[in-house]
């Protein structure tokens, strides 16, 4: 039997994340694939609270609170949901994971700054037991992320930074992807949604040998 996937999705605001999980998830129940779906920072009950957090507004906070919170966030998370249920062959789909912690903490806050990337990957190092086996990249031009994104409501404390932040942000995902080039995919998140949905199907057929 196939063993459960850890799968991750990332990207800036906008790029379909959600709309690509929503995609994904139909086919894995189609095919009768035990899956849970779930997020960062998030996931479990103290996970969304420190999301609450996390995303309000009118949070103050410095970067390396921000930092260890979203760290406190995923380690709960992975002991209450993911760990369990990947020992029980569920499958995982995250929508964000550690990735988007390089790519704005690192990069969005940090402007890619030496020592704060080395201190994220000293947290994962220590309390991240267990890295996805595949990261589906939704790249997007951060305009076009932008003016889809803004079809929806109010802007939480993340969407609300300048286009030079998520021009950043954009960066650490690159750099990611260049350096973890087999765990992570990049998909071209342009064209309509059941395109992109196609591409994240093909790729994951491609990455996982699944017996169907
Ligand atoms: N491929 C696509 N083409 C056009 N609009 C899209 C596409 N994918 C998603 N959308 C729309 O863009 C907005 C943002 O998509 P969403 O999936 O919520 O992105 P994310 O979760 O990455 O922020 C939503 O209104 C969604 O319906
Ligand atoms: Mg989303």
């Amino acid at each position: 039997m196939q063993q459960g996937q850890f799968i991750s999705f990332e990207g800036t605001e906008g790029v379909g994340k959600t709309t690509a999980i929503d995609g994904l998830c139909q086919r894995l129940a189609q095919h009768n694939i035990d899956y849970v779906r779930t997020r960062e920072p998030g996931g479990s009950a103290l996970g969304e609270r420190l999301r609450q957090l996390l995303l309000d507004p009118s949070t103050q906070i410095n970067d390396d609170t921000e930092l260890l919170l979203m760290f406190a966030a995923r380690s709960d998370h992975l002991h209450q949901l993911i760990l369990p249920a990947l020992q029980a062959n569920q499958w995982v789909i995250c929508d964000r994971f550690i990735d988007s912690t390089v790519a704005y903490q690192g990069y969005g806050r940090s402007f890619g700054d030496a020592a704060m990337l080395t201190k994220i990957e000293q947290l994962i190092a220590q309390f991240v037991p267990r890295l996805p086996d595949l990261t589906f990249w939704l790249d997007l031009p951060i305009a076009e992320g932008m003016r889809r994104a803004g079809k929806r409501g109010a802007a939480d404390r993340f969407e609300q930074q300048a286009l030079a932040f998520f021009e950043r942000v954009h960066q650490g995902f690159a750099a990611q992807h260049a350096q973890y080039d087999k765990r992570i995919q990049r998909i071209d998140a342009g064209g309509d949604a059941d395109s992109v949905g196609e591409r994240v199907w093909q790729t994951l057929q491609d990455a996982v040998d699944l017996d169907f």
